[in-house]
């Protein structure tokens, strides 16, 4: 509209004052034709009088003069008619017209010397009335008086404004022709072929240029299409030739890389690329309030560690809930924008949710409800019949969203955590070819547990339309399948590990989840190493025993218990006070729940606590730094701690673990590791605690200290190697990899 407007706008104007002008002159030649008019009249009626009005005069005969003025008064627009002697005075006057008797004549006089007659329009009253004097002369040309003629010429001022109206409504009519019509041609010539257009974009976009979509434009638009199309076909081309080259390369690397798993992807996938969907996006764009300043943060979050190489690595789609608060200013017209923000990889599709989705689905149902139904921490579940329905709202809201930008034929969909598990049932219900695997960042309860959710047949019903469900561990797995044959009607084989349910197979399979690492290179950074010196300094760290905690606040992650291990460590070992330092990074996390709240206020105590009871001069045990770390900067912590402590009380894999390890490139440190984590499965070599038995996880904090430093060379060692060769990439190979064989892609 506005681009009709600003097109048609100057011609409006130009039409509009073109007609006022000829309007103004219009009026002006019918005025001065009307009263031309009236001056002829009233004069051929004052010369009318002329003989009657001097015989009158000269005999002065007032009855009949004031008879002959009565007679006019029938005239049209005549208004009076007045007789006057030579010295100006009235003697007859129209009797309806007394009035003008009161009015001021200057004129007369004039007129009386001059012996000329006279007509003007007077103001008479509130109107105006055209006057024509004329003077009786006798035989020789002497005064015996006047007549005047009072003409009403407000039929004249109608008439104009009649002229007026027509004018006006004739330019209306014309603004609102030249309106539409601008409209139905902009519709025809631009809109409606530009509509075309981006339809046909659309199709090519997912790959749906063929008969049924063909180019349907003709002049410059459909050159424009035609050439696009020609780009698209040179890229099928190239595509398909790296995919070939992708499977022989695929065959001669041995560890996996990101290489290789992109010419895996190229290889199984194809033309298709990928799209991810998890409820936290890989960068968040925040407005910090008290600078007034936008910063790019990657937030705390083991999908955002393992799944960000991954996409770097292959390209594709992640479709993530937009939870920043200045995320809205970074995307494009389609919520979009390339990640990482400064070399951009791969694209991140911002999906909007309301204040009361977020709490419903986000706060409510995926954190109070699942997540504690499937940690087994003693926290009770909540589950609130508001809090499912925004669920189900929002995980419609991602389906329709992802929808929205499949390609024409088989794509592939990867499916992350607890916050969508009716999105797979949604997806297939539109797309039936579409693949889709789902992991389960978190561990899985047994099906006592998992039964008491309300909303129990849906979920798993949902996440049954899912062809591939990982989860980190083969006693998830298990759980799972003893879940969906206790609680949903469905066929279970344990031979092929699968459910069977309506005639659709889903296989359930342990995919152990990892970091990148890039554990190979053996060179450090310039930057770390400077950090290090920097902390060393700031944290009097020089010479002291470091052990470092990086965390979520979460009541899963044993935080707690941690302090209190310290705290019985130093209570047992006292000659290790001043000498020893626990640094703990706590990212704030869930606030807006009550119980993540509370538990921020409980560490914050405890900590406190624990500080005062042991203070020494300047030294206190534990340097607690509640914020948000990106990656970069936890790496120098990781590097200078002797120790790391992984402390959850039960934990899906566990990622601080694995990154630890990575970032000891010179293989000291030890790494205490709760045996309720998953990766306490796979590092077999890290100190393992019960985190609940604060005595013996005190102990391990000694035995990391005390572990000769051959030891900890050889367990890191082999820590290291297992993370080497299970890396992430080789994580999401296995999953494709089982996706092609049980899809036979
Ligand atoms: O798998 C658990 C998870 O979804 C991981 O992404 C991460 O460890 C954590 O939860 C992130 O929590 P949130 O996205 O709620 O901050």
């Amino acid at each position: 509209m506005r681009r009709i407007l600003l097109f048609v706008l100057p011609i409006l104007i130009i039409v509009s004052v073109a007609f006022t002008i000829f309007g103004i002159f219009q009026v002006r030649f019918e005025e001065e034709k009307l009263i031309d008019d009236l001056k002829r009249k009233a004069k051929s009626v004052a010369e009318s009088m002329d003989l009657s009005v001097k015989h009158l005069l000269i005999t002065a005969d007032l009855k009949n003069a004031n008879y002959l003025v009565e007679k006019f008064e029938a005239r049209e627009r005549l208004q009076g008619c007045v007789i006057y002697n030579k010295k100006g005075q009235i003697l007859a006057i129209t009797k309806k017209f007394t009035d003008w008797k009161n009015k001021e004549k200057p004129y007369l006089k004039e007129v009386l010397n001059n012996k000329e007659p006279r007509g003007e329009l007077e103001k008479f009253k509130e109107y105006t009335v055209y006057s024509y004097i004329l003077p009786i002369l006798d035989d020789e040309r002497k005064i015996l008086g006047l007549v005047e003629v009072i003409h009403d010429t407000s039929y004249v001022f109608t008439r104009l404004a009649e002229l007026w109206r027509r004018i006006s409504i004739t330019l209306i009519s014309l603004v609102i022709l030249i309106l539409f019509t601008s409209i139905f041609l902009n519709r025809q010539i631009f809109v409606l072929p530009v509509q075309r257009l981006t339809e046909w974009f659309r199709h090519f976009q997912k790959g749906e240029i063929d008969d049924r979509h063909p180019i349907k434009e003709k002049g410059e638009l459909g050159k424009l299409a035609s050439e696009v199309e020609q780009v698209a076909l040179s890229l099928r081309v190239v595509r398909r030739t790296i995919s070939d080259e992708a499977l022989i390369r695929l065959q001669k690397e041995e560890l996996w890389t990101e290489e290789k798993l992109r010419n895996l992807i190229h290889a199984k996938l194809g033309e298709n690329a990928l799209f991810v969907v998890s409820n936290r996006e890989p960068y968040m764009h925040v407005l910090d309030e008290t600078t007034g300043m936008t910063k790019c943060i990657s937030p705390a979050s083991g999908v955002v560690t393992a799944i960000h190489p991954i996409l770097c690595a292959c390209g594709g789609t992640w479709i993530a809930h937009g939870s920043g608060n200045a995320d809205k200013k970074f995307v494009n017209s389609k919520d979009k924008l390339g990640i990482p923000p400064e070399d951009n990889r791969y694209i991140l599709k911002r999906v909007w949710l309301t204040k009361e989705e977020e709490e419903g689905y986000y706060y409510g149902f995926a954190n109070e409800g699942l997540w504690p139904l499937c940690h087994n921490t003693h926290t009770r579940p909540i589950f609130r019949e508001s809090d499912w329905q925004m669920y189900k709202k929002v995980n419609q809201k991602f389906a329709s969203s992802i929808l929205e930008e499949l390609p024409a034929r088989n794509p592939f969909i990867f499916i992350q955590d607890y916050h969508f598990t009716l999105l797979a049932k949604m997806i297939k219900e539109k797309r039936p070819d579409a693949t889709i695997a789902l992991f389960w960042h978190i561990p899985w309860p047994n099906p006592e547990a998992f039964s008491i959710c309300p909303y129990q047949e849906e979920i798993l019903s949902g996440m049954l339309g899912s062809d591939l469900i990982g989860f980190h561990v083969q006693n998830h797995c298990n759980n799972f399948l003893d879940t969906a044959n206790r609680l949903l009607e469905s066929r279970v084989d344990t031979e092929k590990f699968s459910v069977m349910r309506f005639s659709k197979e889903t296989y359930i399979r342990a995919f152990p989840i990892s970091v990148d690492g890039h554990i190979r290179s053996r060179s450090f950074n310039v930057e770390p190493i400077r950090e290090i010196q920097r902390l060393k300094k700031e944290y009097e760290l020089e010479g002291k025993i470091v052990g470092v905690g990086v965390d979520r606040i979460d009541y899963t992650k044993g935080i707690v218990e941690r302090i209190l291990a310290i705290d019985r460590f130093l209570e047992k070992y006292p000659h290790y006070k001043k000498n020893f330092v626990f640094i703990q990074l706590g990212a704030p996390s869930r606030t807006h729940i009550k119980r993540y709240h509370d538990l921020m206020g409980e560490i914050d105590e405890i900590i406190e606590k624990k500080n005062w009871k042991y203070l020494e001069g300047g030294w206190k045990p534990i340097i607690y730094l509640e914020r948000h770390f990106s990656a970069d900067e936890i790496e120098p912590y990781y590097m200078i701690a002797d120790f790391c402590i992984v402390s959850s009380l039960h934990d899906g894999m566990n990622l601080v673990a694995k990154e630890y390890v990575a970032a000891k490139k010179d293989l000291s440190g030890s790494l205490i590791l709760s045996q309720f984590t998953g990766a306490a499965r796979e590092l077999t070599d890290a100190i393992q605690i019960n985190p609940y038995s604060i005595e013996d996880f005190s102990e391990a904090i000694r035995l990391a200290i005390e572990m000769p430093m051959e030891e900890k060379r050889k367990r890191m060692e082999n820590m290291r190697k297992v993370i080497t060769e299970n890396n992430v990439y080789r994580w999401a190979a296995n999953i494709i990899t089982e996706l092609a064989a049980l899809k036979k892609m």
